[in-house]
């Protein structure tokens, strides 16, 4: 237990480190460099690999057998590639922040198994597909911030689904159709939705009358008193 606790602490710390780098000492991101690689994986081992992992490291991590790990929060750099699929073995993981990077592809089904989930962030990069339909096996998500990013297809009727999810952001995607009802009565605690800067049409629900603050600008919508 003890030594799992300090590895993730370890993990973190190092992660913090080089953010801090990148951020502090290295403000130049090498965009034409990175776009090279052809998955987030792959720059995720170069980046393991580069002079700012821990002395004395000999061999590249994998994402995918940090199963421990709680927090991976790589925002505001310059990944490209897809969401690799090993991210279904961070079983643990309870924040996954991605955001301002240029991952392209879909969101990949495997991240379904992510179960701990509070937050997962990947706003701001180049994701296509439908808004995933998972959000049931994430029963302690509080937050899901997707917008700026291509997805298309209508919003999931979700009918069941985590009872702490307070904020949704889907905001400047393709996303067309209407509002599902649902989306008002299935979270209980939900204060923010932006849906705004979409596709959307149709009416807009009663049910979504309840949350706090609701941005449903730039759509195709009417109201109906
Ligand atoms: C993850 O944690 C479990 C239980 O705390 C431990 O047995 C296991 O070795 C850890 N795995 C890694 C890769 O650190
Ligand atoms: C996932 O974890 C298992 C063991 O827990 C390991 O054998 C497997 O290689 C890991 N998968 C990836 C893609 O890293
Ligand atoms: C909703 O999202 C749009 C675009 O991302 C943003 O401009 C707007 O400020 C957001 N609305 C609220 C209420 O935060």
């Amino acid at each position: 237990m003890a030594s799992a606790y300090s590895f993730s602490v370890v993990v973190v710390a190092w992660i913090t480190y080089v953010l801090l780098y990148g951020i502090y000492f290295n403000p130049v991101h090498d965009f034409a460099e990175a776009s090279q690689s052809p998955t987030l994986q792959l720059e995720a081992e170069a980046l393991l690999e580069t002079r700012w992992w821990l002395r004395g490291a000999s061999r590249a991590l994998e994402i995918g057998t940090l199963s421990n790990l709680s927090y991976l929060n790589l925002p505001y750099n310059s990944f490209t590639g897809e969401l690799p699929h090993s991210l279904a073995n961070l079983t643990q993981l309870e924040e996954l922040d991605i955001s301002h990077n240029n991952i392209v592809g879909t969101i990949p089904k495997e991240l379904r198994n992510c179960k701990s989930l509070r937050t997962l962030n990947l706003q701001s990069n180049n994701l296509i597909g439908q808004i995933p339909d998972m959000l049931s096996s994430y029963v302690s998500l509080k937050k899901l911030l997707l917008s700026h990013n291509h997805f298309t297809g209508s919003i999931p009727k979700y009918t069941c689904c985590s009872s702490s999810l307070d904020t949704i952001d889907l905001s400047h995607n393709f996303i067309s159709g209407g509002i599902p009802f649902e989306l008002g009565i299935s979270f209980p605690v939900l204060s923010f939705l932006n849906i705004s800067y979409n596709n959307l049409n149709g009416r807009i629900p009663r049910s979504l009358f309840p949350i706090i603050e609701v941005d449903l600008s730039y759509n195709f919508l009417r109201v109906q008193f």
